[in-house]
């Protein structure tokens, strides 16, 4: 697959929650190739901010040749984003990483936290499609009541709620969620801050079922050349021989045997 870079124009905004934004893009040569999982980098208009930002893909219309961004504004390069409106434009380079195996069945859950929950949306979509909507179990981590895409796993998973203030679904984290449910899977995918893919890491371990984690919080530049990105792995590196991964190149979809966390 050949990533690109393109100026894309805006198609919508609308902003979903406080500092969460739904950001859709015309971009068909990019929307025809990617996956679930794989990300793209947005560029800023200000020359001084050189390095491009990479966001995940919540929505991929092939169709439409639409891509959909939710992110979180978080610094000086995201707030601008934040203020494009349809007509705008805005460089894109993508798709990029690896994205996520389409494991054939075998029932999952799907575990996002925060601002990790958008990729898991097209997955959401993607494995109903291949196994049926019963096989998917989306288990979302928010902070507090202020929920943002949560309906839209609907039509596609079980969906099962976890808020650190116990305000919707179970009071604490995803793993807690699952256990207070007492589901069961034979697989899962996750994407979300870091100790909570400590936990979902040790849960698999536990069950010894396989996990394949996304680590894109990790990420900086998305293009491999700032090196802020990289984990420690078990194998040593085909290229350097260092225990090291990229995540923007190498992942940022890893088996989560193959890294530490
Ligand atoms: Fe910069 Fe990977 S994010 S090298």
């Amino acid at each position: 697959m050949a990533k690109l870079k393109m100026t894309a124009a805006v198609t919508s905004q609308v902003q979903l929650a406080e500092g969460i934004y739904d950001l859709r893009l015309a971009a068909g040569e990019i929307a025809a190739q990617a996956v679930p999982g794989q990300f793209v980098s947005l560029y800023s208009k200000d020359g001084s901010r050189l390095l491009p930002r990479p966001i995940s893909l919540c929505g991929i219309d092939k169709e439409k040749g639409e891509l959909r961004l939710v992110y979180r504004v978080a610094g000086a390069g995201t707030k601008e984003f934040s203020a494009l409106t349809a007509g705008d434009t805005i460089d894109v380079l993508g798709p990029l990483g690896n994205g996520f195996p389409l494991l054939e069945g075998k029932k999952a859950f799907l575990i996002g936290g925060g601002i990790g929950i958008p990729p898991m949306l097209e997955l959401a979509k993607a494995l109903s499609k291949v196994n049926g909507g019963e096989m998917v179990q989306s288990v979302i981590g928010y902070r507090d009541s202020h929920m943002f895409l949560k309906e839209e796993f609907e039509p596609y998973a079980k969906v099962v709620i976890a808020t650190d203030d116990g305000s919707v679904g179970t009071k604490g984290n995803v793993i807690d969620a699952i256990r207070e449910e007492e589901l069961e899977a034979d697989t899962l995918y996750a994407c979300g801050p870091m100790p909570m893919l400590r936990g979902v890491k040790a849960y698999a371990e536990e069950k010894d079922i396989l996990a394949q984690v996304s680590l894109e919080e990790k990420m900086a530049c998305g293009i491999g050349a700032c090196l802020g990105c990289v984990c420690q792995s078990k194998e040593k590196d085909s290229h350097s021989h260092v225990n090291n991964k990229r995540v923007c190149k190498d992942g940022p979809v890893f088996d989560a045997r193959e890294i530490i966390l």
